[in-house]
């Protein structure tokens, strides 16, 4: 049987390989999740323009962003407990992006710790949240710096945990429950590959980044509980200022969706901002992130660096994301699906798949370059 070829494909083999609160966490969107269909909805609504014979010859996918040369604009979001979907799987996820040429995020809330990552001698961006303890932000920042980490991801659409529902029937939230206890052990059973490769040989099973600060006393479930008690609610543009005095390199602020928050973010010195819902995992009723990007874009493209993610899946949505005006685009299931359906060499194909529907793409709008990506390849609708 030949592997998964798309990501609908994807998408149903990382069901099958991975316990049901796994991937439950993983696709799930926040309350009734209009946001997370509406990400979609709203990419697929963006129509491209048909160019023919215009000459294109070679095209150039490769683009510069924050003074690092990208093989294509696209960068793996940071995704936290992805090291639960496979075996150590945010070194996987890196390998894998740097075999491909572009950037992995590493989140605060992942399994392998920054350490661990580094480790694999490859560079790769820091995402950090605002947490209660300033202490623990600036240590992990401290980290980050030491692992020449050369961007920074400020998330700033958690100040607390969005309502997900699944996760409470998958057995991942809610109550300790012998039921939820149940749920869980019945799912990792009906996934014996996932057992032995993560669930046993995939240890430990700790968020990294967060272990040393709780004693090591990490299970699989605490990242929700840790998050809802020492994320920072009274976080402000305040904090970001901090940091970014504290951070010597580009600072990029993510879950930005309001032009009045896009200006803020120039205004205090940011070099770029992720055009974000959180993947449709915070405030349900939001807009779709491509339909808020052409606004913030033409509000503060010329004073930093726009990127955009939300319902991302192949290279045409980048085309898409980059003909609303942004200059880079992150995906975060697209990957997560990859490394559990397939681990290292997972991700690795999905990337080359995207490489290669980028590049059909820019020949049928006529772009030989990204930097010819502009509101031209877009049909009016
Ligand atoms: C964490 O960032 C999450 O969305 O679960």
């Amino acid at each position: 049987m030949n592997g998964p070829a798309t990501h609908a494909d994807l998408y149903q083999a990382a069901r099958r390989s991975i316990p049901r609160f796994l991937f439950d966490y993983v696709q799930g969107g926040s309350f009734d999740e209009l946001t997370l269909a509406r990400n979609r909805a709203a990419l697929e609504a963006v129509k491209l323009r048909q160019r023919v014979l215009t000459a294109i010859g070679d095209i150039d996918m490769s683009t510069a962003l924050f003074g690092q040369t990208l093989a294509m604009p696209f960068m793996l979001a940071p995704i936290g407990m992805a090291g639960m979907l496979s075996r150590r799987g945010e070194v996987q996820a890196v390998r894998a992006a740097r075999a491909q040429g572009v950037p992995f995020i590493l989140s605060t809330a992942s399994v392998c710790a920054i350490d661990e990552v580094s480790a694999t001698g490859i560079p790769f961006w820091f995402q950090l949240y605002m947490a209660k303890d300033r202490g623990f932000v600036i240590d992990l920042l401290g980290r980050a710096k030491d692992a020449g980490c050369p961007v920074l991801v400020m998330t700033v659409d958690l100040p607390l945990p969005g309502p997900r529902y699944r996760d409470q029937r998958s057995g991942l939230s809610g109550p300790a429950s012998l039921w939820g206890q149940w749920i869980r052990w019945r799912s990792i059973f009906a996934h014996p590959g996932w057992a032995v490769n993560v669930g046993l040989r995939g240890r430990p099973h700790a968020l990294g980044n967060v272990a040393p600060l709780m004693n090591g006393r990490v299970r699989l479930k605490d990242f929700l509980r840790w998050s809802g008690q020492n994320f920072d609610p009274s976080v402000s543009w305040k904090d970001l200022e901090f940091l970014r005095a504290h951070w010597p390199g580009p600072m990029v602020i993510k879950g930005i969706l309001d032009v009045e928050d896009a200006k803020i973010a120039a205004d205090i010195g940011a070099e770029g901002i992720v055009v974000s819902n959180h993947g449709g995992r915070q405030l349900d009723g939001a807009p779709g992130t491509a339909q808020a990007l052409p606004d913030i874009a033409a509000a503060v493209g010329d004073r930093l660096t726009v990127l955009a993610d939300g319902g991302v899946q192949g290279g045409l949505d980048i085309i898409r994301m980059l003909g609303l005006g942004a200059k880079g685009v992150l995906a975060g299931r697209a990957w997560a699906y990859a490394l559990a359906a397939g681990g290292e060499a997972g991700v690795a194909a999905m990337l080359s798949r995207v490489a290669a529907e980028l590049r059909t793409g820019m020949a049928l709008t006529g772009c030989k370059t990204i930097g010819d990506i502009g509101p031209q390849v877009l049909a009016e609708s």
